[in-house]
């Protein structure tokens, strides 16, 4: 099993570190050596980097120190030296005020750990949502060997008999709470019972879908997307990652090559198959955008609209992760729409997509359904385009209401996330079921960081009068786990002077998904009237990451990357250490 460093092709970058005979070589191995680690291990032999997101606040990652040490076991037993390091983590249920603001300054920490240090070859440990696309960007700008590892869903809710999704429920529970349906010792109840193991959000959530991202990229191993956190075969899969990494490092198969068009074709139409987040377009647009494959929000629409959902998870569906990898999770979706992906794009273990998917079996075609009997006709992500959103925006018509996906409608307007607070309970809101609901400033730049309040509640006065759903448009993101006939990502947000900004209550709006059209019904005149009224409101902050991240940052359409950072450097490094 084990490889011995000659075998290596090409010189290790590692050996400029540990492979000197000169006082440098001396620092590099001296100080490593406080940790216990033989002389002989600094012979040559690859160096792995286990990039590391645990961190007890975030609790979907909190169980990453277990598995990073069965990818360091992987990593010896291969013949490698693992050296495990912390990036900063990213909890979607605790950070303020989004995640997201803070994805892109993880990859930027990524990237810099990474061509920094002496590293081979490198083990990505992902799992709450953003962590996936900030480690899968900042490794890209550096390109190296690369294998990731999910952290695994956590088992099924279980509430007074039922299944119950993470995620999914709150936004149902929410509801209940609102009409009375519920009480807080019910809820109290409910949230010990929705989060009873280790691992990230159960539903085909944001995380479950980067997972799923991650194995159709071929980026991970076989079987990565769904193997619930707390099964066994997780920490196999985590060694396995580890042997396998050293031999990547030995083959020279570097990210660019697994990374190509045909592989995020490949994703995006196994995300429509999944039914998956709306938040992956713009994290794979990002990914793309690093690792130098142009990627487009229309490939988004031509390659996924029209691609059957197969898999009946909620929030679109019934079931949940665990129930999925029992079915035979990913590689059978993958498997069933064969006759669509490229075949032969490069994945990980060495092989191509197909032969690693080409045997799996359906356990359970009542969660994962044939291709000939789809569980929805369509599962991807419709883009939507008009003078309401010229540069897009996007909905996810699996988790839509169809009645409401051809609508006009009176628009209801709240001018930022405090607005909607303080007026959308309010029974004097001038509102019924037929309004349009339209938040601004809830973008990149004017939450700031894409916040998932696209899916804000309904007005209490009609969610009691049994309204389960209503047209709402949006420059924010949706949480994977939620569902509704919500228009997200609009672009240009309102804060960068998009025309979601000159909206006003009563004007009509035209949602149209089949001919994926979204129009403000208010004439060239009147519109570019409120332009001229419009002003930008004062920056969030004139100091530190805020500053930096508003000043600089992309557009939805654009995945919301920071400017300077679309693209890749390699892991060279232009100086020595001291
Ligand atoms: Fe971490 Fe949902 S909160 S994955």
């Amino acid at each position: 099993m084990s490889k011995k460093p000659s075998q290596s092709k090409h010189r290790l970058r590692s050996t400029e570190w540990f492979g000197r005979h000169d006082r440098d070589g001396l620092v590099h191995r001296s100080w490593m050596k406080n940790q216990g680690i033989p002389h002989d291990q600094f012979d040559g032999r690859p160096v792995i980097g286990i990039c590391n997101t645990w961190s007890q606040a975030t609790p979907c990652n909190a169980h990453f120190r277990e598995l990073a040490q069965h990818v360091r076991d992987g990593v010896l037993d291969a013949g490698g030296f693992p050296i495990e390091f912390p990036v900063m983590s990213l909890g979607e249920t605790l950070m303020r005020p989004t995640t997201m603001l803070f994805r892109n300054q993880v990859a930027m920490d990524v990237e810099e750990s990474i061509r920094a240090n002496p590293f081979d070859g490198i083990v990505l440990l992902m799992g709450c949502d953003k962590t996936t696309p900030a480690l899968l960007m900042g490794a890209a700008s550096c390109d190296l060997p690369t294998i990731g590892v999910s952290g695994g869903p956590m088992l099924n809710g279980k509430f007074r008999g039922e299944d119950i999704g993470s995620g999914t429920h709150v936004w149902k529970f929410t509801e209940m709470l609102k009409t009375g349906a519920m009480d807080e010792a019910d809820m109290v109840d409910a949230e010990s019972c929705m989060s009873r193991s280790a691992g990230h959000c159960m539903t085909m959530g944001t995380a479950s879908t980067m997972a799923s991202m991650v194995e159709a990229l071929g980026m991970g191993l076989p079987t990565n997307a769904a193997i619930p956190a707390v099964d066994s075969r997780r920490r196999v899969l985590s060694r396995m990652a580890g042997r396998r990494i050293v031999a990547m490092v030995h083959e020279d198969l570097r990210m660019s090559k697994i990374l190509t068009r045909d592989a995020f074709e490949n994703a995006i139409m196994v995300n429509g198959a999944i039914g998956g987040s709306t938040n992956a377009v713009v994290h794979l647009l990002a990914v793309a955008g690093r690792i130098g494959v142009t990627l487009t929000l229309d490939d988004w629409d031509r390659l996924g609209r029209e691609m059957p959902c197969l898999v009946n998870l909620m929030p679109s569906g019934k079931y949940l992760m665990e129930d999925f990898y029992y079915a035979g999770g990913l590689p059978v979706v993958i498997r069933e729409i064969g006759k669509y992906i490229h075949k032969q794009a490069l994945t990980v273990n060495g092989r191509t997509i197909w032969d690693n998917v080409k045997d799996a079996v359906n356990y359970n075609e009542a969660v994962i359904t044939p291709v000939s009997k789809p569980f929805k006709p369509h599962g991807g992500i419709t883009v939507l385009r008009g003078n309401l959103a010229p540069r897009g925006a996007v909905l996810k018509p699996s988790a839509a209401t169809p009645k409401l996906m051809r609508h006009k409608g009176r628009a209801v307007v709240f001018e930022d996330i405090d607005d909607l607070h303080r007026r959308i309970d309010d029974p004097q809101l001038d509102v019924d079921a037929d309004s349009i609901l339209v938040l601004k400033n809830c973008g990149p730049k004017g939450y700031p960081g894409f916040p998932e309040v696209g899916n804000f509640a309904l007005p209490a006065k009609l969610l009691k009068k049994g309204v389960t759903d209503m047209v709402r448009i949006s420059d924010a993101r949706m949480s994977g786990t939620a569902y509704g006939t919500v228009v997200l990502h609009t672009a240009p947000e309102a804060a960068a002077g998009g025309p979601l900004a000159l909206v006003r209550n009563g004007d009509l709006i035209e949602l149209d998904v089949a001919k994926r059209k979204l129009l403000l019904h208010v004439s060239e005149q009147e519109l570019a009237r409120r332009r001229r009224q419009w002003k930008a409101s004062k920056p969030h902050s004139d100091r530190g990451w805020v500053k930096l991240y508003c000043d600089t940052v992309l557009q939805a359409d654009e995945g919301v990357d920071l400017d300077f950072l679309v693209g890749r450097s390699g892991a060279k490094v232009g100086r020595e250490s001291h």
